[in-house]
Formats: structure tokens, sequence, C-alpha cells
């Protein structure tokens, strides 16, 4: 019914609806009509109503679907196969889900909600209805377990690249190994799961979350200090399957530099973008917590910390703070 509804709406070309020609046309009463305008309303939709004369749509929720995200993809591979969702507990299982079904490389699962986004080291990933890219994107690379960090650090460098392009008024700068920063806030985050079977990498989903058009109203007290949004910091609306398909062309260009001169080139991007070198770094491991200050990655992707008594230290996978 809903669905009638709205095209009854699209038909009309922004012309007003009155309740008797709506029910006429759909065969219900007008407060079922009623009901059904302000599930709309909660989709998203905007209505104009005057008495006596009905309803006129305004605007459309922006949500997405692969017809606004292909006319942007100039990718071979990455995006060619696109599943969007309303709502899902986490892009990643669905994408985990839909491999086990036999998903191709490239697939990409995209969610308007999530109900359990999850983020690193077990964090919570707040994904507000409509606001942001809830994105989990299957990639099947040919290298050996070891060496994905490379793919952590290269994805962060992909979605740097993207945001610039896309929202040229921001400054994104990477914190070790592939959180982006706005003025100290976070923006976005990236989450690499792998599956791998004698040391050899079966696929990885690579699931990547940015706040878009998230208000500061839209985040939880607790996140307020710390984290922001494309349209806080541009002061302006985001078109994120615009955003959406740079990023993929930015990770496709960046899989094939890597593929052609390995781990290198990605290095130097991802150092020149990097928030985290000359900062002090505190971290911790099995021994418990020590400091010192970035200064580079290693070839494995691993941060280099300088320590105090001139000694250096590499970490991989500790939490970080800087
Ligand atoms: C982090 O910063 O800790 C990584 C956050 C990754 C969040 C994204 S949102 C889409 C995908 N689905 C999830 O459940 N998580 C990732």
């Amino acid at each position: 019914m809903k669905h009638r509804l709205l095209e009854l709406f699209k038909n009309a070309g922004g012309a007003y609806l009155s309740g008797g020609d709506i029910s006429k046309a759909l065969e219900v009463s007008r407060t079922a009509i009623w009901k059904h305008i302000q599930a709309l309303k909660e989709d998203g939709y905007t209505f104009e109503a005057i008495p006596r004369r009905g309803y006129r749509l305004l605007s459309q929720p922006d949500k997405l679907s692969p017809a606004d995200i292909l006319p942007y993809l100039r990718t071979r591979v990455l995006g060619q196969n696109i599943h969007c969702f309303d709502e899902v507990d986490s892009t990643q299982n669905v994408a985990q889900r839909l491999i086990r079904d036999g998903a191709p490389e490239g697939t990409l699962v995209l969610a308007e909600r999530q109900t359990a986004g999850r983020g690193r080291l077990g964090r919570h990933w707040h994904s507000p209805k409509g606001k942001g890219i809830y994105m989990s994107l299957v990639v099947k690379p040919e290298i050996p377990l070891h060496l994905t960090p490379h793919l952590t650090l290269l994805a962060a460098v992909a979605l740097n690249r993207a945001i610039r392009k896309v929202v040229p008024e921001v400054h994104p700068a990477i914190k070790w190994p592939n959180d982006l920063l706005i003025n100290g806030k976070k923006i976005s985050g990236i989450l690499l799961e792998s599956s791998a079977e004698n040391e050899q990498l079966q696929y990885i989903v690579t699931g990547v979350g940015i706040s878009c058009n998230l208000e500061q109203s839209d985040y939880p007290e607790e996140l307020n200090p710390k984290a922001t949004s494309l349209m806080i910091e541009s002061g302006k609306r985001i078109d994120r399957a615009r955003l959406i398909a740079e990023f993929l062309g930015q990770l496709e260009e960046l899989y094939a530099l890597y593929y052609a001169q390995g781990f290198s080139p990605i290095r130097t991007l991802w150092e020149a973008s990097a928030a985290t070198l000359g900062q002090t770094v505190r971290s911790s491991d099995a021994n418990g917590n020590f400091e010192g200050t970035a200064v580079g990655l290693n070839e494995w992707g691993g941060l280099i910390l300088r320590m105090a008594d001139g000694t250096e230290r590499t970490i991989y996978s500790a939490d970080t703070r800087n």
C-alpha cells in the first residue's frame, strides 16, 4: 500500500491530491491513507497538507539504491554487484552470508541503518538511519594472511582520497591504522574481517562506516566530544552515492598499484596523510602499557614508535591513543 501511495504522489508530479481522490484510487479509507502518510513521514518523506486541497509530496528521503551509485562508478570489479537494505544487524554479517552463498569479489552490501554495527576491538558503531554510509565490500586478494595489514592501510588511503575529492572543503588525516579524523574528531572507521586457509587469504570483508549527514544532535552524549560528520565539517549535504563510487574507484586503483609495485607506494601515500606521525602514541600489549613517538611504518604495515631511551618498538594491532 505504501508503494502504491508513493507511486500516486510521484505521478502527480508535485500537485495536490485530495483525500477523496486518493481513497478512490487506492480503494481505502481516508483514515488508512492518513496512517500510511504518517508511516512515509517516518521513512523520511515530507508532505505539505492543506485543508480541502489535500496532500502534496515535497521531498523524498536520501535513500541509497544501486541506480544512484552506478552512474558514478568507474570500476571493473568493485561494486559491480550491489545489495541495498533498509535495516540489517551489521553489513559485515550480511556480506559474510553472501560469501557463503558464493558472492563474487566486489560484492557490496549497503544498509540505511545497522542495529548491531561493530567496530574494531569489539566496539559498537553508531549507525543512525539514512545519515551515514554503512557498507561492506567483499574482496578476495591473492596474498598471504600476514600481509593483511597492508590492505588495512590501503583502505584508509583510498577513503581519504575519496573524501578529499568529493568533499574538498575538508582535509581528513589518518590515525593509525585506519581511522579518519578531521580536527582530531573521528569521521570514519574501517574494519577488516578475513578468512584464511593455510596462510592464504580466502576473502576479506572490508567494512566502512562514514559519518556523512549526521547533525551534532544525532550523536549520543558520549560520542559528542570525539565524533563529527562530513556535513558538520563542510557545511554541505554529502552525496553518499558519489562518495561510495569514488571510494570504490580509489580502492580499485590502489589495489592495482599494490599488485604492481608492492607496499612501498602505499606506505608513502599513507605516511603523507598521517595524523599519527610525530605524535606520542600510548599503547599496550600483553606486557603492559608503554608510549613512544610515532616515526613511520615498517614494511609489514606496523607502526614504529621511538621510545624515550632511543630504542624502537613496532606495534601491529594494539589500541592506540594519541
Ligand atoms: C572502527 O572504527 O572501529 C571500524 C568501524 C567500522 C564500521 C563499519 S559500518 C559498516 C560495517 N558494518 C559493521 O558492522 N561495521 C562496519
